[in-house]
């Protein structure tokens, strides 16, 4: 998942307008730094769930490889430009690929990529597609850390919520996750579901903390466009309760922090030091590098966005041909309202230095109880944290 552009496409509205010109050559000879953040997105998925406006399509044998092929490809042309420190395999779900899949993604990364200063490799996990064989494959690789969609752990809803697996297959999954060696497992817990009760969620965040991961996120339900519940919302068949989601948030915040938990970011929270180094280099505006159908970079003053169908994304790709299909440019203007947008989510929030373009709004907001001014920096106050969205509007 890039769960970032979700944020940020919500945000900053790229103007959609599709660009062919880019020149990768011209693009690396004017690269100073070697990007060390890395995306690949794998779109395929077995179950395609309700909520879910990620890209991604249901996996055929054949599309699959000449994925994998596209991508190697793409790699090798970016691999000198590359020294990644962190690695995050998102979708769609990576685990749906098979152990002979993986064991050609993962020769061909090794052999064009220089991993000699990598410190985090994530991968996105369904627990529905988590065996033995394939945890202890992705941990021998190098992979070390596993982002899992839990969703909840109350069959009920996850039944609403289209998934696969039931909450004692959950468990097991992360059962089988400890035993290949993962020692930084994040979950990922959905709420303000409909049908989820407050006494429900308490329960699947007992249950979360029980088993003791090093990360967990929790998301409140979007209804985002061209899914399956934005169409039901439309009909009138599914209504949010606004209400039961903020205490559901603010239970969240209270059981996790007494657990010992940080809300590093308003929807993240870990151990200390267990915080995603990948997630934490977007929101502090690093370059990173996304490969494969859908990914976007960020790179200087250039942002840009590959093909999102795979199919054109494989041939195009094969055939020589750039993989984008749109670019901009990230202004000066538009590089410090992202930043001030992502950072004042997080744990440091923002500086007063880099706030100053904002100064009034913030002191606006300061009165309604959304932030609140340090010595040095702007900061979300629990009920801004609530309203996280509302305060980032200021910033666009
Ligand atoms: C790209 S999905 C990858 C996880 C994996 N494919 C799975 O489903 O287990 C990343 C996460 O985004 C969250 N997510 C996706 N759509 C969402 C939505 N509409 N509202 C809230 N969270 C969402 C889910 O928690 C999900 O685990
Ligand atoms: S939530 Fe995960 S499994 Fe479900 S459709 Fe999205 S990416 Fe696929």
């Amino acid at each position: 998942m890039n769960f970032i552009f979700h944020f940020s496409l919500c945000l900053f509205p790229f103007p959609l307008t599709p660009r062919f010109g880019f020149q990768r050559e011209v693009f690396l000879h004017l690269l100073v730094c070697l990007i060390e953040h890395l995306y690949i997105h794998i779109p395929f998925c077995p179950n395609i769930c309700p909520y879910c406006a990620f890209y991604k399509e249901s996996a055929g044998r054949e599309r699959v490889e000449t994925f994998l092929d596209a991508l190697l490809k793409e790699t090798g042309e970016w691999a000198k430009s590359l020294r990644p420190r962190t690695i995050f395999f998102g979708g769609g779900t990576p685990s749906a690929l098979s152990i002979p899949q993986f064991e050609k993604l993962l020769g061909g990364l090794r052999s064009h990529l220089d991993l000699s200063a990598l410190e985090e490799w994530t991968i996105e996990m369904n627990p529905a597609t988590v065996a033995a064989d394939k945890a202890a494959l992705l941990r021998n690789a190098g992979i070390n850390r596993i982002s899992m969609g839990v969703q909840s752990w109350d069959d009920q809803v996850l039944k609403s919520l289209g998934r696969t697996h039931d909450a004692d297959r959950a468990e097991e999954s992360f059962g089988i996750l400890r035993q290949a060696g993962f020692d930084n497992v994040s979950i990922d817990l959905i709420f303000g579901v409909p049908g989820l009760t407050l006494e429900s969620w308490r329960s699947s965040l007992e249950r979360s903390l029980r088993l003791a991961p090093e990360h967990l996120s929790a998301y409140g339900l979007t209804y985002e466009e061209d899914t399956e519940f934005f169409r039901k919302l439309g009909r009138g068949e599914m209504a949010p309760d606004e209400g039961l989601e903020a205490d559901q948030f603010e239970l969240t915040a209270e059981m996790l922090g007494h657990a010992g938990y940080l809300q590093y970011e308003v929807s993240n929270y870990s151990l200390p030091g267990r915080q995603s180094l990948h997630n934490s280099a977007y929101w502090s505006g690093k370059d990173y590098l996304g490969l494969g159908p859908s990914a976007f970079s960020t790179v200087g003053t250039r942002r840009w966005r590959n093909i999102r169908e795979t199919g054109i994304y494989s041939d195009t790709t094969l055939n020589g041909k750039t993989a984008v299909d749109f670019e901009e440019e990230v202004t000066p203007g538009l590089k410090a309202s992202e930043r001030a947008a992502f950072g004042m989510r997080t744990l440091d929030g923002l500086p007063l230095a880099e706030a100053s373009p904002w100064e009034s709004e913030l002191c606006g907001i300061e009165k309604e109880g959304l932030v609140h001014r340090s010595t040095d920096r702007w900061l979300l106050t629990p009920r801004g944290r609530l309203l996280a969205d509302t305060v980032a509007e200021i910033f666009v």
